[in-house]
């Protein structure tokens, strides 16, 4: 195996499409970890991976052919069963067994498909994150998906410090300047970072307003783990001030599950997927669409500010930062990160993952 993707963590479980991405008759070329991949679906509906590079002379199989379970390069005309064995040669009988191209684990899960990016012998899928909240009638939400020119862990440093909500997010998903000011809980735990950040007796954030209305004040919570290597699962929502819910009790509430997930494209693009669902109002089409449009705005704001962060690195990478206590989840997250790839490049390759709940 060659060392383009070695910067990257490999034995984990990446979310590489949402299902919906591959359809039954077509091909899906997308870069996962600097390597570039082509999925489709068999006949029976499993989505396979290969690498989209014939080992021939090197043309992408995106460019092939599919003939039913198989796919045929479309520059010599080698035909790939679904494992990435060649099986044809049309200008020879003999096929060396040295012709083929990799195939990568898949598990398809809750509208998700995960690929494991190192040894295959450990791709197991019990290391997948819960993410059923994608798919459950107890809540609604809507899939989406943004492509970023930036490295991922910009995106993740995001989603650890919910500081920048009163600020990037201010008239959107946000708020008060006091949702700025609150220090979180962080926890770090086996393979994941967890943030719990309550905001008591404060006006709605902005975007509430268009899904559920209260006389008064709010609590507001937010409390989610992101594990490695960059899966965000939180439960969040606002309850009336006074009813309990900072002591666990949920009424009249406001509640959202969501999942996003951050995928290395390359190591200065990513890919974005994220549902925010509701668990309230639920056969109100109007608030799904609601969140839908909020939840987009907020995230458009979230991606210009982060690509404009990325033009400045890459004009001064040598420029500098300055650590501050806000920073702590995100820096926590890198450093587990950083461990785990240094772990993996001087040891035998374990699962560098484990299930999370919340
Ligand atoms: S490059 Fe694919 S068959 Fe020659
Ligand atoms: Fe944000």
């Amino acid at each position: 195996m060659s060392d383009i993707d070695s910067s990257f963590l490999k034995n984990t479980w990446y979310v590489c499409a949402w299902s919906y991405e591959i359809p039954a008759e077509s091909l899906l070329a997308r870069t996962i970890t600097q390597r570039p991949l082509i999925f489709w679906r068999d006949q029976s509906g499993q989505v396979i991976a290969l690498a989209d590079r014939c080992c021939h002379r090197a043309a992408p199989l995106s460019k092939g052919r599919r003939e039913g379970d198989r796919i045929r390069c479309m520059y010599h005309g080698l035909l790939f069963d679904a494992t990435g064995k060649c099986v044809e040669i049309p200008s020879q009988n003999y096929i060396p067994a040295t012709a083929k191209v990799r195939a990568f684990p898949i598990v398809e899960r809750f509208n998700w498909v995960w690929i494991w990016m190192g040894e295959p012998d450990h791709a197991d899928p019990s290391l997948i994150p819960d993410t059923h909240y994608l798919k459950d009638v107890n809540w609604r939400g809507t899939p989406g998906y943004m492509h970023y020119d930036a490295n991922y862990l910009l995106v993740t440093d995001n989603l650890l410090d919910f500081s920048h909500l009163s600020y990037v997010h201010e008239t959107t998903l946000g708020g008060s300047a006091k949702y700025a000011a609150i220090r979180p809980k962080i926890t770090r735990l086996d393979r994941s970072i967890r943030v719990e950040r309550w905001l008591l007796d404060d006006e709605p954030a902005p975007f509430l307003r268009n899904l559920k209305t209260w006389p008064g004040n709010v609590d507001r919570w937010n409390i989610y783990n992101v594990v490695l290597p960059g899966v965000l699962l939180m439960d969040s929502g606002s309850a009336p001030t006074g009813t309990g819910a900072p002591e666990g009790k949920r009424v009249d509430a406001a509640e959202f599950f969501g999942c996003q997930a951050v995928t290395p494209e390359t190591s200065t693009t990513s890919h974005y997927f994220f549902q925010q669902s509701h668990g309230f109002a639920l056969d109100n089409r109007d608030v799904t669409e609601n969140l839908r449009q909020s939840v987009l705005a907020g995230f458009e704001e979230d991606r210009d500010i982060i690509l404009a962060q990325q033009r400045v690195i890459h004009a001064d990478p040598e420029g500098g930062m300055l650590a501050m206590r806000m920073d702590a989840a995100l820096a926590s997250f890198r450093t587990m990160l950083e461990k785990a790839i240094n772990l993996e490049q001087s040891c035998v390759p374990k699962a560098m993952n484990q299930a999370v709940e919340i």
